[in-house]
């Protein structure tokens, strides 16, 4: 299939260029929205050419460079081509990408690490500045000027309805018979004129399959045919089959404690091999006609939905291997039936999670003994990727999950730490920790009763004896009993790995 015929809005072909002439559209220093959502799409050619662009003004001399806003993270073409040149200014809300973390924890590069729900709202309150360009990737562009979305949604509807100039990547790879798939709502307003949002059920169409743009805005129009990041996911090994089986009997128990349903209630599952594991879990698991409630769907929650045991799911953006995309795209009449992508502010609005009453499952880096989860920084410095979405969906969902090894490179960092380096979930926010050591339920626990929890449940063996040692000290000299602490020696274990390499 020709552009042209993707492109079925006639006054658009005249708009149709290369992706060099569409990236000198962007001006130095310009505020950039483009699409793109845990690596899937995100314009796949412009950012290049950008990149290109930039590399040739810095060798002349000459300053260049960027804000890039996205829905989430992208890939080596769009985050790692422009931080390899130093072509990013201000990085938001989220990325994975080796590069841009490494410009951005050696100071190069400026990155506001948001919760996804939030960046839509901030964007129209005007809290970030002004969009200047929105580059979108779509699937195909209707005779009236709509937009299909692609593999993503994200927060295109915002950097369309915003930007001053919009330039439009058509991807003839993305299969044709996603379009109906999209749920795009056009009904929130700022406040004071916010209305409910009427979604009851996850599988709900609330909105249209298209995204509006006004063609009057568009000054590109530029084809590709290539895929998505397509990440590829560790086999779910000893450690995350028994993090996924501890979450599994616990969902069991409250099912018989008459605190859950049957087919439980929507399932978040976060960004991560371990999160994927635990879907994968799912599968083997006695429970039947699930749903999800999620923001990106991987391959663990696409099996669930082709096997029957999940009858549906919500997300903002499908991030599959390249396997479970083949199995994707040769099915999509069965896939169209079962799946809806939303924009972000929807998929993780704290007014839905709350009100469907969601079960998230998000992985972390490390949990302290009385509750805080650090999702984002290694050794209290450094950032990994982000907060993403977690906390959306922590601090709303009705249960609450953080999931993570007990031990980190090698066994020589554990998990479960005195007080954690940084805090992304609050005590407040965080109701069931699982190590495949075990699963402490912290519902209903002063701190100091979950610390015990935490330490017998979830630590490590080899780290117990330090971290009950931790707590006796504290609560004999602390300052006060509700969560003793001794404060100069509480980091003191972040700061021996950093000196030593080792926490032991
Ligand atoms: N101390 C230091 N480093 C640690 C650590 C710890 N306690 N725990 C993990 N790490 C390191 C790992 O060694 C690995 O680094 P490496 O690749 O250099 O070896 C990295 O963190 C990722 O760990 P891994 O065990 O592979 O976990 P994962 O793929 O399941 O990802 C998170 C875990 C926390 C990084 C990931 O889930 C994330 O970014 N979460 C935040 C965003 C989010 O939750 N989104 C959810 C809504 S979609």
């Amino acid at each position: 299939m020709t552009l042209a015929e993707r492109v079925r809005y006639p006054d658009f072909h005249s708009r149709i260029m290369t992706a060099q002439e569409a990236a000198a559209l962007i001006p130095a220093g310009a505020n950039v929205g483009m699409s793109g959502f845990t690596g899937a799409g995100y314009p796949k050619a412009i950012p290049l050419a950008l990149a290109k662009r930039i590399e040739a003004e810095h060798a002349a001399g000459k300053s260049f460079r960027i804000n890039v806003w996205t829905g989430a993270s992208t890939a080596p073409e769009l985050d790692g081509a422009l931080a390899k040149v130093d072509g990013i200014d201000m990085r938001l809300p989220f990325q994975s990408d080796p590069i841009c973390r490494e410009k951005i924890n050696t100071g190069k590069m400026q990155f506001n690490d948001m919760h996804l729900s939030h960046v839509a709202q901030h964007a129209w309150f005007g809290f970030l500045g002004h969009l200047d360009v929105a580059v979108i990737e779509v699937l195909g562009i209707l005779p009236d000027g709509r937009l299909i979305p692609s593999t993503a949604v994200g927060n295109n509807k915002t950097w369309l309805d915003l930007a001053d100039k919009v330039i439009i990547e058509v991807n003839s790879m993305v299969p044709e018979a996603m379009e109906g798939m999209h749920d795009v709502y056009y009904g929130t307003a700022l406040p004071p004129h916010r209305k409910p949002i009427p979604l009851t059920q996850p599988h709900e169409r609330i909105g249209e399959p298209y995204l509006r743009v006004d063609p009057a805005k568009v000054v590109a129009v530029v084809g590709t045919h290539q895929s998505d990041r397509n990440t590829v996911f560790a086999k779910p090994d000893e450690v995350s089959q028994k993090i996924a089986s501890h979450i599994i009997d616990f969902l069991q128990a409250e099912v018989q404690k008459g605190r859950l349903p049957k087919q439980l209630l929507p399932l978040q599952s976060g960004v991560g091999n371990v999160a994927n594991a635990v879907l994968a879990g799912l599968q083997d698991s006695p429970f039947e006609g699930l749903t999800g409630f999620t923001e990106v769907l991987q391959d663990g929650m696409l099996d669930l939905l082709r096997t029957g045991k999940m009858a549906s799911a919500s997300a903002t953006a499908i991030s599959l291997s390249t396997a479970a995309l083949a199995e994707f795209a040769s099915n999509l009449d069965f896939y169209r039936e079962r799946i809806l992508l939303r924009p972000q502010e929807i998929s993780n609005h704290p007014e839905l999670v709350r009100r469907l009453g969601i079960i998230g499952m998000n992985a972390m880096i490390e949990a302290d003994i009385y509750g805080n989860v650090n999702s984002t920084h290694i050794m209290g410095s450094s950032m990994m990727n982000g907060i993403g979405g977690s906390g959306d969906f922590a601090r709303n969902c009705y249960l609450s999950f953080f999931v993570t090894p007990s031990l980190a490179k090698g066994g020589s960092i554990s998990s479960i730490v005195p007080m954690v380096s940084h805090v992304d979930h609050t005590e407040h926010d965080v109701q069931v920790i699982v190590t495949e050591q075990g699963l402490a339920d912290l519902r209903g626990h002063s701190p100091t009763q979950r610390a015990e929890l935490i330490i017998e449940h979830c630590a490590h063996p080899d780290f117990r004896p330090a971290l009950r040692d931790y707590l006796a000290r504290a609560r004999k000299g602390a300052t006060g009993q509700h969560t003793p602490h001794l404060l100069n020696e509480a980091l003191s274990w972040h700061q021996r790995y950093v000196d030593t390499g080792s926490m032991r």
